[in-house]
């Protein structure tokens, strides 16, 4: 099998895609040969070095956190799933760029018969984040308006479209470019970022879900009614602002969760929920991993782990 290897922390230094032995699965584990790798900022800020005081990693490793991919032998114990099966999962916080991977079994649904492979390698991240973030952290019920951040990539698109599910207003902010693609997902009010300050045109909204950090995140208290919830994955809440506006903030990390991954299979499967994939090859993944930092990506971006 081939992975993409990284020797040493810091931007794609020690940077390389080589063969190694098959992996093994041990107890409650299943061995997949994938079919694709979703690419996530995850990915790039693990890499560079950023997360490893609270997150360390054995050298070298392989970047990825989701798959999609055939069951192609069980371990110990494992009896939800069979060799055969297709699968998707958020497998761990590494470990995906890969052509095999072994994953736990207890973080694997059976990949929805409407996506391809290739689709389904690019959900299970973005769309635990945005389920967890409007269900768990924010609770959204239907009537409610929401203001979504950096709705156009890859956890806002999906984030856009279950909070529509759920019966809510959905306010997005994005660049022009992705004003109808927005709306087609079910965003109402479109707010071009790169030429409006979002506070000066929202009417008051019961959550918020920062998917971008910094100012906009600061900004947005300013449009949040009294009782709301900013929610962010991205960076905590000022816990002085959130009381001055009489609000909740709100920071998460995502976790992987097979019977929330099932929901949204479901959704899926119903063709409430949709995704939109890039594709470039395993073998290109520095050039991925590159245009995720640019931070303009629409949608989501997968490798193909056959290429
Ligand atoms: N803590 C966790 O467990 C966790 C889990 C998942 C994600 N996250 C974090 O959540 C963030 C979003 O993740 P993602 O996968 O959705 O990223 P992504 O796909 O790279 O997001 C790209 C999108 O951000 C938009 N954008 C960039 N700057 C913006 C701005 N100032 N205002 C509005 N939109 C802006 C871009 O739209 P335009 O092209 O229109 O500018 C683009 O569509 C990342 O920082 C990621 O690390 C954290």
């Amino acid at each position: 099998m081939k992975a993409i290897r990284v020797a040493q922390y810091g931007q794609f230094k020690g940077f390389v895609f080589e063969d190694l032995p098959s992996p093994v699965p041990g107890k409650g584990e299943v061995l997949i040969k994938v079919a694709g790798s979703g690419v996530n900022p995850v990915d790039w800020k693990v890499l560079s070095g950023a997360m490893k005081a609270f997150i360390p990693l054995e050298l070298p490793f392989t970047p990825g956190v989701e798959v999609a991919g055939r069951v192609m032998a069980l371990g110990e114990g494992v009896s939800t799933l069979s060799v055969g099966d297709e699968v998707f999962g958020f497998i761990n916080i590494v470990g995906g760029y890969a052509t095999e991977v072994v994953a736990s079994a207890d973080r694997l649904a059976h990949r929805p018969n409407q996506l391809t492979a290739l689709q389904a390698s690019g959900v299970p991240a973005v769309s635990l984040t945005a389920w967890q973030a409007l269900h768990e952290h924010s609770q959204i019920k239907a009537g409610q308006r929401v203001l979504i951040h950096g709705a156009a990539g890859g956890v806002g698109s999906i984030a856009v479209q279950l909070a529509r599910i759920a019966g809510a207003t959905v306010i997005a902010t994005a660049s022009a470019a992705n004003h109808d693609y927005l709306q087609k997902l079910g965003a109402s009010q479109l707010i071009d970022y790169t030429q409006t300050r979002f506070e000066t045109v929202v009417e008051p909204v019961d959550v918020v879900l920062d998917l971008v950090g910094g100012d906009t995140q600061t900004r947005s208290w300013a449009v949040l009614k009294p009782g709301g919830v900013l929610v962010s994955p991205v960076s905590p809440p000022d816990a002085n602002q959130a009381m001055a506006a009489n609000a909740t903030g709100k920071h998460f990390a995502t976790r992987s969760d097979a019977a929330q991954l099932n929901n949204i299979a479901g959704l899926f499967e119903s063709g409430e929920l949709t995704i939109e994939v890039h594709v470039l090859p395993l073998s290109e993944a520095e050039e991925a991993l590159r245009k995720s930092m640019g931070r303009h990506l629409q949608g989501k971006l997968v490798l193909d782990a056959s290429l």
